[in-house]
């Protein structure tokens, strides 16, 4: 099987890497593909809430030696990572709050430099903060996708599910939700008519 490659990377903590690897793995399944997600570091979100047992895809600590039995791999990567990934399509998560953006800033033009096709996902603006909603409305603009601040989030992660989980089927806005990572998953897998489509997990 052939499968496609994302690492969602930004050395800055908290940027909603985790999030995003569990809850697009999760709209994957929806969609019918074969997720499956590599947690960096074993004591990391993914693996932790892939082992309490309710999530529909696996979460694994390694890359595999052989293909994998899944036709999209995410890899989540751990806080303070600045080594490039090697795949071509990374999506890195960012939180506009002036304390967290210089690191994307950073590693974006890092990546940039290296060829590497660039997927932004804005992470819990606080539209209310001027300053926050200008930097989202800009990147928005450039190209970004948003994942706007929710509290769907942090209720999914008290109990160890992701948005998709039917347990959150009435919770305020879900549709919605679900939908910004059904249109990330769109992205993706425009991305792969570009020849992003492989059977290794390098470049
Ligand atoms: N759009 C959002 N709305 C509300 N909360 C969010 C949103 N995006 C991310 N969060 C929250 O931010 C916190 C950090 O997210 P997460 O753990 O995924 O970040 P991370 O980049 O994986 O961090 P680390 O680098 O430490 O592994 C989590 O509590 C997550 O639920
Ligand atoms: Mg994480």
């Amino acid at each position: 099987m052939t499968f496609k490659l994302v690492n969602i990377w930004n050395p800055k903590g908290g940027q909603g890497k985790s999030m995003i690897a569990i809850n697009l793995a999760a709209a994957a399944v929806e969609m019918g593909l074969r997720p499956l997600v590599i947690c960096q570091d074993p004591q990391g979100t993914s693996s932790m809430i892939y082992k309490a047992g309710r999530l529909p895809f696996e979460v694994i600590s390694a890359i595999p030696k052989d293909k994998p039995d899944a036709n999209l791999v995410l890899i989540d990567h751990q806080a303070s990572d600045w080594e490039l990934p090697q795949g071509r399509l990374l999506l890195m998560p960012v939180k506009p709050a002036r304390t967290q953006y210089k690191t994307y800033v950073d590693a974006k033009a890092i990546a940039e430099k290296s060829g590497k096709e660039i997927i932004t996902v804005v992470t819990d603006a606080q539209h209310h903060r001027t300053e926050e909603r200008e930097t989202a409305k800009r990147l928005v603009e450039k190209g970004a996708l948003e994942i706007p601040a929710s509290g769907v989030f942090s209720r999914a992660d008290a109990q160890l599910i992701t948005i998709f989980d039917k347990e959150m089927n009435k919770a305020y806005k879900i549709k919605d939700r679900r939908n910004d990572f059904l249109k990330i998953l769109g992205a993706i897998l425009t991305d792969a008519l570009e020849g992003n489509e492989g059977d290794k997990y390098g470049a």
